[in-house]
């Protein structure tokens, strides 16, 4: 794995202990936007779950199962009944794994770290047919169109449970900040009153600030444009199964290639919480366009 992508990290239990100097690597690796490799730590699915990796857990539409941990509420599955709940507890297992790990491994997060959506993709990423700006085989960073971040980070835990053993490939672009300078000049801030109007509309939940808007443009733009995509600078990174991997997914360029079976645990996290702010995508683009943004 390259050093300058990718920080590994030998912690083998969600609970740690973490060493003080592998708390201050991980906090300054991640902030500057490195991934982080935990290639000891691993999610272990109990026997009775083991079933339920498999694609047949999709319902026809998507190509995630997401919990809601606000609810408990699975959304995405074709399970129903009993096996339905043990998903939804494995998911939340996972969750809680992840959270317990960022605590442990980034305190200084803890007092403000807000837990997310959890996922479980279980279908194989390599062959899969989707419209351009749905297709996360193509470099990005992320940003949601129904869910406005307003500066706020997008931190994400992933681990590769494929029972095959198959590994997780990604490509890892360039830094935010020339990927930011290169495609800002062609993206929008929204229209005055644009934001109002679509939470208004229930098109988003919350209303977006223009970081939004420039955020979402971004991951267009970028996904969009067919000369980035064939000749962006970008280092393969494979993830094995049983390993664990966590980074800053709105200023990480990536692009999953292959692969199945992935749990992944979203975290928001204000930016005032980061060790160095001035390396957030909010303060960022501020820095390129002038002026603020959220
Ligand atoms: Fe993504």
């Amino acid at each position: 794995m390259d050093r300058d992508i990718v920080l590994e990290l030998t912690a083998s239990a969600w609970e740690g202990p973490f060493a003080p100097e592998e708390q201050a690597a991980a906090l300054s690796g991640l902030e500057a936007g490195r991934v982080l490799f935990l290639p000891r730590l691993g999610f272990q699915p109990a026997a009775v779950e083991r079933t339920l990796l498999a694609p047949g857990a999709l319902d026809d539409t998507r190509k995630n199962i997401s919990l809601d941990p606000a609810t408990g509420r699975l959304h995405g599955t074709a399970l129903a009944g009993v096996e339905r709940e043990r998903l939804a507890a494995m998911l939340d297992r996972f969750g809680r794994q992840a959270t317990a790990l960022l605590h442990g491994l980034l305190p200084r997060y803890a007092p403000l770290l807000e837990r997310a959506r959890t996922s479980f993709r279980p279908a194989e990423i390599a062959g899969r047919q989707a419209a351009p700006r749905q297709d996360d085989t193509r470099l990005h960073v992320d940003a949601f169109p129904t869910r406005p971040m307003r500066g706020r980070r997008i931190l994400r835990v992933f681990a590769n449970i494929a029972p095959d053993g198959a590994a997780r490939d990604w490509r890892v672009g360039e830094n935010f900040a020339d990927f930011a300078q290169a495609f800002l000049p062609r993206v929008r801030a929204g229209l005055p009153g644009q934001g109002w109007l679509m939470q208004r509309l229930g098109l988003t939940r919350g209303r977006r600030a223009p970081y939004d808007f420039l955020m979402l443009g971004l991951h267009d733009a970028g996904k969009l444009d067919e000369g980035y995509q064939a000749r962006a600078p970008r280092t393969a990174v494979s993830f094995p199964s049983g390993t664990v991997w966590l980074c800053y997914t709105d200023s990480v360029l990536h692009a999953a290639i292959a692969g199945h079976c992935a749990l992944e645990q979203t975290f928001h996290l204000p930016v005032t919480a980061m060790a160095r702010p001035e390396q957030a995508p909010l303060r960022v683009l501020e820095r390129l366009a002038g002026r603020q943004l959220a």
